[in-house]
């Protein structure tokens, strides 16, 4: 299922709960960071456990008051990564492109939007970022590039310009003299529409998964695979992390061209969908030709030492996928490694806090994975923000507490967007004027558009909340909440969501339990808390209890082998410290982690 259905049905699904807010002083870990370790084997494995920061370049920080965020800014925030504890960041496109899709349709993969920098701001960003180990990862956009690539204005001059197959073009039926016919098949695009677009010059259509102006690259031809090994090395050498392969699963398209599967209900008529009926994608997505090709970009990132800084060059996948199984391929058949981090869409975006899916989405996680390491996300610039899949609106706050717990207390790596840290809220435009996104306008008012996910970072209480300079325009307005919602006044406080975060990742990073320790899940007939532990050989238990409920709860762990004595680790703030296994108290959407023993 792609992005834009799955915002249709989470609109639905915030579950407007009525409850008491709670704001009490909460337990700090007592471990303090440790240095970064740079050992051969910690660079190898850095991933493992790694926390991944989404940052989405155009709205963290502007530098130049153009209202646009830049490279430069992103360099000025390394510190407030550093002290959050990221390992890297995963920055959207910043390639040169003309901003159709704000970055997603890239018309050189060699070079800096003049928007965003230069290649010599690039380099800074990578070598400030080294100094505090961070790591930089690019966004590769493989599946189409803009219609205003060379390669791509060179495809649609003529039918025998050797560029023309480094696209998908076919005939249309039914063409005469006069008109172009209709599209070679019913293929719809993922933001609306044919996904093909007529060319006039040569008479042809092309195919488009997205918008028009990201016309599909051809993955049959060699020369594709060459152009992106080399761009891939490009940034390789220059010096960054790894790449989150963007709409991979679309690389490729049934090669006969066969229409998709006309979607039908339960009596046998097909279930329309603004007017149009509701195709199944099997022709067109997760076809099984992506998986040699992840295989080549593995070999091409191995070219690249892995025991010295920065590490395992990783392959991250956009990979919305409709099960764990479909996941597991993503790892690529044994000896044959694909991507170390596909990630895992099951679980953050169930888009509601119901116990038994989480319950068996993470356990699947840890068991139907062959080990792999699961790559939890649950927010993405394509989504609304948490607080409109899972928050009620009286403990957004609560909530959050629980939902980074279950990010940053699996086993696992860690993904999430910039603004989770401090609880931004999605803020949709007003009005059909005001929008930026196309998909927006084109839906405009059932679907308003991915804007209110990508409003500027808020750092201050200053105007702009310190994202532009005074006086400037930033390209998406800033929330009215950001005067209590920002940096500045959540540093200090021990209970915001931002020391929450630090404290949690903090704990992640450095308990050793919590860093490597398997996963097993307790108490699984409660549907009101999910807890689990995490154990290792040598290290002490730990329990993590979570309720998913407006109203207090008390759960009974019982972890075998245990004298059944808690020490706390961390928990939500309020209301007394359990010391024993058999009563944990929960506040509402009160979260508890503690050692046992
Ligand atoms: C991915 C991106 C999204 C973009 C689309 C087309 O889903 O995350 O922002 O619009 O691909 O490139
Ligand atoms: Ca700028």
């Amino acid at each position: 299922m792609h992005w834009t259905q799955r915002i249709s049905m989470c609109s639905l699904s915030a579950a407007m709960a009525v409850c008491l807010a709670v704001a009490l002083p909460q337990h700090t870990p007592a471990q303090s960071a440790s240095q970064a370790d740079t050992s051969a084997a910690s660079e190898q494995n850095w991933w493992k456990n790694a926390v991944i920061y989404e940052v989405y370049p155009r709205s963290f920080q502007d530098t130049n008051a153009d209202g646009i965020g830049d490279l430069n800014g992103i360099t000025q925030r390394l510190d407030y990564l550093k002290k959050l504890g990221v390992d890297a960041i995963w920055l959207t496109p910043i390639y040169p492109s003309p901003q159709v899709d704000f970055g997603y349709d890239i018309s050189d993969y060699e070079n800096i939007d003049p928007k965003y920098g230069t290649l010599a701001d690039f380099d800074h960003l990578i070598a400030e970022a080294n100094k505090r180990h961070i790591r930089v990862i690019m966004d590769m956009v493989m599946n189409h590039s803009s219609d205003k690539h060379p390669w791509f204005i060179q495809s649609r001059s003529s039918k025998t310009n050797p560029y023309r197959d480094w696209y998908v073009w076919k005939d249309g039926k039914g063409e005469t003299a006069t008109s172009p016919g209709v599209p070679p098949n019913n293929w719809e695009s993922d933001f609306g529409g044919s996904a093909w677009q007529w060319d006039p010059t040569t008479r042809q259509y092309y195919y488009h998964k997205f918008y028009a102006q990201q016309p599909d690259l051809n993955w049959n031809n060699p020369k594709v695979h060459q152009a992106f090994e080399n761009i891939m090395r490009f940034w390789l050498k220059r010096g960054v992390a790894g790449f989150r392969f963007d709409a991979i699963t679309t690389l490729f398209e049934d090669p006969q061209m066969r229409d998709e599967e006309v979607l039908k209900d339960k009596n046998g008529k097909p279930i329309m969908q603004d007017g149009r009926p509701e195709l199944d994608d099997s022709r067109t997505n997760n076809l099984p030709e992506v998986h040699p090709v992840m295989q080549e970009m593995r070999r091409v990132a191995d070219e690249f030492d892995p025991n010295t800084f920065p590490g395992k060059r990783v392959l991250i996948g956009e990979t919305y996928l409709p099960n764990i199984a479909e996941l597991l391929k993503q790892y690529g058949p044994p000896g044959k490694p694909e991507f170390e981090l596909p990630m895992d869409t099951q679980i953050g975006f169930i888009n509601q806090l119901d116990v038994n899916t989480f319950r068996s989405r993470i356990d699947d996680a840890e068991t139907r994975l062959d080990g792999n390491i699961p790559l939890i996300v649950f927010d993405n610039h394509d989504n609304p923000r948490l607080d409109a899949r899972y928050g009620d609106d009286l403990h957004n706050i609560d909530i959050d507490r629980v939902i980074s717990t279950i990010l940053f207390a699996s086993r696992g790596a860690s993904l999430f967007y910039y603004g989770d840290d401090i609880g931004m809220k999605t803020t949709p435009p007003d009005t059909r004027e005001d929008v930026k996104d196309p998909v927006g306008l084109k839906y405009w008012p059932k679907f308003k558009g991915r804007d209110g996910e990508r409003t500027p970072m808020q750092w201050d209480t200053t105007a702009n909340a310190g994202f532009c300079p005074e006086g400037c325009t930033p390209w998406l307005p800033v929330p009215p909440t950001y005067k209590a919602v920002n940096v500045e006044v959540e540093e200090p406080n021990p209970d915001s969501l931002l020391s929450w975060y630090r404290n949690l990742i903090q704990l992640k990073k450095t308990h050793p339990t919590l860093a490597q320790g398997e996963e097993t899940m307790l108490d699984t007939s409660n549907s009101k808390v999910l807890s689990w532990m995490r154990h290792t050989a040598g290290s002490p238990t730990v329990v993590v209890s979570v309720n998913f409920t407006p109203a207090p709860q008390t759960v009974s762990l019982s972890v075998p082998g245990t004298g059944g004595s808690l020490k706390t680790l961390l928990k939500s703030p309020g209301g007394a410290e359990p010391t024993s296994l058999s009563t944990i108290q929960l506040g509402p959407f009160g979260v508890y982690i503690g050692e046992v023993q």
